[in-house]
């Protein structure tokens, strides 16, 4: 494993960009010998892509804010880490430092973001950030792609779409709407994403863009992140009702696939929304519940007045355009709470169903031509 701890002193950052430079230089040539960037390494869906490149015979830049925190301790253990991996210092708020985790990258990419609703934590790193990014990718004169790594929230906060329409890579969130009810992380992941957009036509950068929705599916990661915290909280007693709400998902593997495939395919360009079916959050404490009955699963929902919410549909054809298949729900949320397990999120209680009572879970019959109409 090789640690690049760039420092921000400017005399110790000159010299750990050069180590890193001559760390870069001396990996052995994986995927003809490219070299790329991924900001916040050691986040749940960045770990899974790191995973995959390395897997794939990339030489990976990984940045953290802290190279020796303990936390990092999965990444250095993924197989080709010791040989191929290199952890830079950088806070997505500090230029200099991005710049040399980009230094000698063919791609970039941009994961790292806060993922909070409080607006100042929010924003400034989530925009700011990616503007250094694609700043970074500009100056370095060897990055030929960034991915940028959006979300459903940039896509789907508009209160005047109608039922019918299919949410799909043309549908931009309300930012209005997003400040009016509060919901900064959506306001601050769909402003970011305009942002690098707007940077990326100015510099001549060539940028790509994930739209994932929830995303779940087993932790390479110690830690819980929130939409795995989103899962738990059904699982561990802390919910003790469920909302009248829909949502959709998708497995973190597949998401990983989708930032692989579209910075590999020359013909991939703008949005990629990222989802494998919307559910009611019904539909998840049942899956979770016929899977893992001896949790206390809640079975009441907080609104008993309101109808209950209709799913929206929408389309994941771009991402299947390129070959991506998609896991179904059923079997993400099965890992992921195997995973919670194994982690020591969750205590085993009991003797799961066996596989054969699994398999008809609700809305398994949904995909139609890349659009789940109903789950
Ligand atoms: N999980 C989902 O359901 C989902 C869905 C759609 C989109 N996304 C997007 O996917 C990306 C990764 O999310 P995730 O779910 O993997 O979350 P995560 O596990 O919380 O990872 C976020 C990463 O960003 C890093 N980060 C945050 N603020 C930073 C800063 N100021 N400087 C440097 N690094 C910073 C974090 O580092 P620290 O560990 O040091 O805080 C962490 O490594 C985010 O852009 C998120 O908006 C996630």
């Amino acid at each position: 494993m090789t640690v690049v701890d760039v420092v921000s002193a400017d005399a110790a950052a000159a010299a750990a960009a050069a180590e890193t430079t001559a760390a870069v230089q001396q990996q052995p040539a994986g995927n003809n010998g490219q070299t790329v960037c991924v900001t916040g390494a050691a986040g749940y869906i960045a770990s899974w892509l790191v995973k995959l490149l390395l897997e794939k015979g990339y030489t990976v830049k990984g940045t953290v804010r802290n190279p020796d925190d303990p936390k990092n301790a999965h990444l250095k253990a993924l197989d080709g880490a010791a040989e191929r991996l290199i952890l830079c210092k950088a806070d997505l708020l500090d230029y200099d430092a991005i710049c040399r985790a980009v230094q000698g990258c063919q791609g970039v990419f941009h994961t790292a973001s806060p993922v909070t609703d409080d607006p100042e934590q929010m924003v400034e790193p989530a925009v700011r950030g990616t503007e250094y990014v694609i700043s970074a990718a500009a100056e370095s004169g060897t990055v030929r792609r960034v991915v940028f790594t959006s979300s459903i929230g940039a896509v789907t906060m508009d209160p005047s779409r109608g039922p019918d329409v299919v949410v799909d890579e043309s549908c931009w969130s309300d930012l209005d709407f997003c400040k009016k009810t509060r919901n900064w992380y959506c306001y601050g992941k769909a402003v970011a994403e305009q942002a690098a957009w707007d940077a990326a036509r100015h510099r001549g950068v060539d940028l790509v863009v994930v739209n994932p929705v929830l995303v779940v599916g087993p932790l390479l990661q110690a830690t819980v992140n929130a939409s795995i915290a989103h899962i738990l909280k059904y699982l561990d007693g802390s919910a003790r009702t469920f909302a009248n709400a829909v949502q959709a998902y998708v497995d973190v593997r597949d998401v990983a696939a989708a930032h692989l495939a579209v910075f590999e395919s020359a013909a991939a360009s703008g949005r990629h929304l990222c989802a494998e079916r919307v559910l009611h959050r019904e539909d998840v404490v049942r899956i979770l519940a016929k899977l893992f009955p001896e949790y206390p699963v809640p079975t009441r929902c907080s609104d008993e007045k309101n109808p209950r919410k209709q799913p929206y549909k929408f389309s994941n054809q771009k991402l299947r355009d390129l070959g991506l298949e998609f896991r179904p729900v059923s079997q993400s949320l099965y890992d992921t709470v195997k995973s919670l397990q194994e982690k020591g999120h969750l205590p085993v209680l009991g003797e799961e169903t066996p596989e054969a009572e699994k398999e008809q879970t609700p809305g398994a019959e949904v995909q139609q031509g890349g659009i789940a109409i109903r789950a």
